[in-house]
């Protein structure tokens, strides 16, 4: 059995409904499942997985979270090549190699009695430690929020490490020892869902599928998010994008595409989207020129009022 006592855990949520309410206060519009995801993760102490696909404000739940907790934010943004070394931590070999140069000249000893024993007590020291994300979170003693983005780019080796310090909050420093997390911080990692996760690390999180929000939800993020749009603007917007989401595309627009298209229209002096002005801007919604031109086809608006319902 390990030694470890876990870490312990403040419950800071009273209820899913005050996550929503917290959330919506730091500008994160949250439904109730994302909500009662959010609670459970805290009181359970276990990480969230976000999947969903790209702009949907997966990214944006971590930064929330953090900002409602008042804890700092720690990233480690995942690519493919990611290892330990810039993971968890690597030693200063320039400094090491430095320290080690200064003995050489300075003859054995001559910086201290012990030689080179105390050389290499002196080069595997804090001092000389590199650390990253996860070790900075593992032993942060202020409240954070680590945020594993885009672990579904790591390969598995790494995916394993991550695993292995999910699990038990510690690291094994060969040369320093475990280092014990003091608290164990709110995880969140995301996932574009590119290759499947492993079952290991999905058991050890909570599960959270971020999709495209409600119209509702989507209406109340633009009017949170673009000042000085007008109610009925954005539900014209958010009915468009609903409308090319159910549309057979590369690529559909996302939350963050809505938003640009948003800004974009209240710069314009735009106060009311018809087929025209959707036409005409159509850039800031798709990504794919096919897309554009399927759409440019496709698209009537009808005007308010006619033949909804
Ligand atoms: N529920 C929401 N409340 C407020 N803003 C949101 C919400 N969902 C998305 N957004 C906004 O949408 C944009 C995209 O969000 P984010 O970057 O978190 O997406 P993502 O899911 O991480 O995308 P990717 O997979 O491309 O990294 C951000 O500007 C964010 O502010
Ligand atoms: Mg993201």
């Amino acid at each position: 059995m390990s030694s470890t006592a876990t870490p312990p855990v403040a419950a800071r949520f009273a209820s899913p409904a005050g996550v929503v309410d917290g959330l919506a206060a730091v500008g994160y519009l949250a439904d109730e499942h994302i909500g009662t995801v959010v609670y459970l993760a805290d009181r359970l102490a276990k990480p969230v997985l976000v999947e969903g696909p790209a702009g949907t404000g997966k990214t944006e739940l971590a930064k929330s979270v953090a900002a409602l907790l008042g804890a700092r934010l720690v990233r480690l943004q995942c690519y493919e090549g990611l290892d330990e070394s810039k993971a968890l931590y690597e030693w200063n070999y320039r400094k090491q190699l430095l320290r080690i140069q200064v003995e050489r000249a300075e003859g054995p000893g001559a910086t201290g009695a012990g030689g080179w024993s105390e050389v290499e007590q002196d080069i595997f020291s804090e001092d000389f430690l590199l650390e990253r994300p996860l070790l900075e979170a593992i032993r942060a003693v202020d409240p954070v929020v680590l945020l594993v983005d885009e672990v579904d780019r790591v390969e598995l080796e790494t995916e394993a490490l991550l695993l292995e310090v999910l699990s038990d909050y510690q690291v094994s420093i060969p040369e320093l020892g475990t280092v014990r997390a003091r608290q164990i911080p709110f995880v969140v990692l995301t996932s574009n869902d590119t290759r499947e996760l492993s079952e290991a690390l999905k058991r050890r999180c909570l599960y959270l599928y971020l999709g495209y929000p409600t119209i509702e939800r989507e209406r109340a993020i633009v009017l949170a998010k673009v000042p000085g749009i007008a109610t009925r603007l954005a539900d014209e917007v958010v009915r468009v994008v609903r409308s090319l989401r159910e549309m057979e595309l590369e690529k559909h627009p996302s939350v963050s595409e809505t938003l640009d298209w948003a800004r974009t229209l209240v710069l314009l002096g735009i106060e009311h989207v018809d087929t025209e002005v959707a036409v005409s801007t159509l850039h800031l919604l798709l990504k794919y020129r096919a897309d554009i031109e399927k759409v440019a086809a496709e698209l009537t608006i009808l005007p308010p009022g006619a033949g909804r319902g």
